[in-house]
């Protein structure tokens, strides 16, 4: 007779329930494991074997072994299922308690040693396991924290197979592990930076206080040390607290990416991603082997910040289209799709030249040729997707030694979830819940000028040469700056502002 041992698959983000049985008979010698398993998940024999054999734990090597992983359509992947094999083929030679193997999900990794080592992914397979109604989920001891974040289902740690048999078996008692949730989430607002640090730079901070306030993506031109990277950290520092719901959702990714750590299990502040412009596409969009959230996911709730912007390859940045107008990344595989969460604001920063210094001090000899050459790196479809674009000028002397700290982090969150909570009574039937979220239509509902704002924009629309695609992002932006204020028309001076943010076109690009 066959017996079950159920465990978890993933994909993307949702688990999916597997169920491990084992046969064993007589016959010629041999160890198979079908139901579409990875290589990675093929390697399991010789662990599982060698992992049985150190524990002093029997394992029927004279016999014929079949593990099936059912359903047999997904594709199963990675080290988590070593565990349930192993019990599968012990429950079939009769030397683990069936019973107690049911009711219950085991995920782990094995050792040849036999101990038991994290798996990424806990987080999800809990949730599913506690969703599909099953009473408790044996995890490694490095998991507990995290597996416990499902609350509701009875998180067991384990270090060794040895002690998982005899758990099974009744021959020791593990205490169920919670953890506590909300010491995590006070935990939270814990940031060493403040935008108070941040000298001067009035204009630049402001885009940035719209920015958030709308999540809007935004892109700032400087020459080096004028703060931009400084600035761009201390994003996060104004946006307002992740709800629980939100941080199980950031939590969720970094599980499945494999970066919890056992101390912080919930992640409870937004994301700050900033990887290195030599970034591949994998890493950014995300992908793999087995599959694994990239950098747009990572920020997902948070900021991207993309310093030094055009050195990025060409190929990565077309890449990053997708995710920053679908909110979500999907990523195609040999047999089906992935999906992972992608919303997130981008903050992009670049010199306005390749040395830097272009129309900021004399020192720079860059030819026009390769000034144009350096800006069109950025694409067109993908600078339309960032409502906001600023310089950030050199530091003057008067402000780098003022000793007046500018306005800080606490003040500007302040101001931002004021206008987000205006946005999310406006948006409550809406699908977005931010102005930057207004497509061509919406905006013509939400966004409605009066006669003198209409001539305003025209007139300068004639004059500067903006280009019909900015329009419509300069009403987006006004929207959030009346929103600041709390107030649902639109005005003149909101208009004029939204226009000084659109910087690269006027300098005619
Ligand atoms: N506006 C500013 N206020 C205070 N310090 C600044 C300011 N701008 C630059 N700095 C200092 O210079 C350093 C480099 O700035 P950085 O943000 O890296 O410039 P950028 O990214 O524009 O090249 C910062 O770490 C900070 O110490
Ligand atoms: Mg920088
Ligand atoms: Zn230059």
């Amino acid at each position: 007779m066959t017996v079950c041992v159920d465990c978890c698959g993933l994909n993307g983000l949702s688990g999916f329930t597997v169920g491990v049985e084992a046969d064993i008979r007589s016959g010629l010698p041999g160890f198979s494991i079908v139901g579409l398993p990875d290589s990675s998940v093929k390697e399991s024999k010789e662990r599982v074997r060698l992992a049985a054999l150190n524990s002093d734990i029997m394992f029927p090597d004279d016999k014929r072994i079949v593990v099936n992983l059912a359903p047999t359509g997904l594709k199963k992947e990675g080290p988590s299922y070593d565990l349930p094999i192993i019990l599968s083929i012990l429950a079939a030679a009769g030397a683990i308690n069936k019973a107690m193997v049911s009711d219950t999900v085991f995920e782990g990794e094995l050792s040849l040693d036999g101990s038991i080592r994290p798996v990424s992914g806990i987080l999800p397979m809990a949730l599913h396991a506690l969703k599909s109604g099953y009473k408790r989920i044996v995890v490694p001891y490095e998991n507990r924290n995290e597996a416990s974040l499902a609350e509701g289902i009875e998180v067991i740690p384990i270090e060794n197979l040895r002690q998982c048999c005899d758990y099974i078996n009744g021959k020791c008692h593990i205490e169920r592990y919670k953890t506590d949730i909300e010491s995590y989430m006070k935990k939270s607002r814990s940031y060493a930076l403040d935008f108070a640090d941040v000298k001067g730079q009035e204009n630049a901070k402001r885009a940035l206080l719209i920015a958030a306030a709308g999540m809007h993506n935004i892109i700032m031109s400087g020459p080096p040390g004028s703060g931009k990277t400084m600035m761009a950290k201390r994003l996060p520092t104004i946006m307002p607290d992740m709800t629980f719901d939100e941080s199980i959702e950031v939590t969720k990714i970094y599980s499945v990416a494999g970066l919890i750590k056992d101390s912080q299990a919930l992640i409870s502040d937004r994301p700050f991603r900033s990887p290195h412009h030599t970034i591949s596409n994998v890493a950014m969009v995300g992908g793999g082997r087995i599959p694994r959230p990239g950098e747009v996911s990572l920020a997902h709730n948070g900021v991207l910040f993309l310093d030094e912007f055009p050195e990025f390859s060409r190929y990565v940045l077309e890449e990053l289209r997708q995710p920053l107008e679908d909110s979500e990344v999907t990523i195609s595989r040999v047999n089906g799709t992935v999906t992972y969460p992608a919303n997130l604001m981008l903050a992009a920063s670049m010199n306005p030249c390749p040395c830097g210094y272009y129309g900021y001090s004399d020192k720079c000899r860059c030819s026009q040729n390769l000034i144009i050459k350096y800006r069109n790196k950025i694409s067109g479809p993908l600078l339309d997707r960032i409502d906001i674009q600023i310089e950030a000028g050199g530091l003057d002397y008067k402000s780098v030694s003022s000793d007046k700290p500018g306005e800080s982090s606490a003040e500007m969150r302040e101001k931002v979830k004021k206008a987000q909570l205006v946005q999310a009574r406006r948006y409550k039937d809406e699908v977005f819940n931010y102005n930057s979220g207004l497509t061509a239509s919406k905006i013509e509902k939400y966004c409605c000028l009066g006669a003198d704002e209409k001539r305003l924009i025209e007139n300068v629309f004639d004059k500067l040469g903006f280009s019909a695609r900015s329009y419509h992002k300069i009403l987006k932006v006004a929207r959030t700056i009346a929103d600041l204020e709390e107030r649902e028309n639109i005005s003149r001076s909101d208009i004029a502002e939204a226009l000084s943010l659109r910087s690269f076109d006027r300098s005619g690009e």
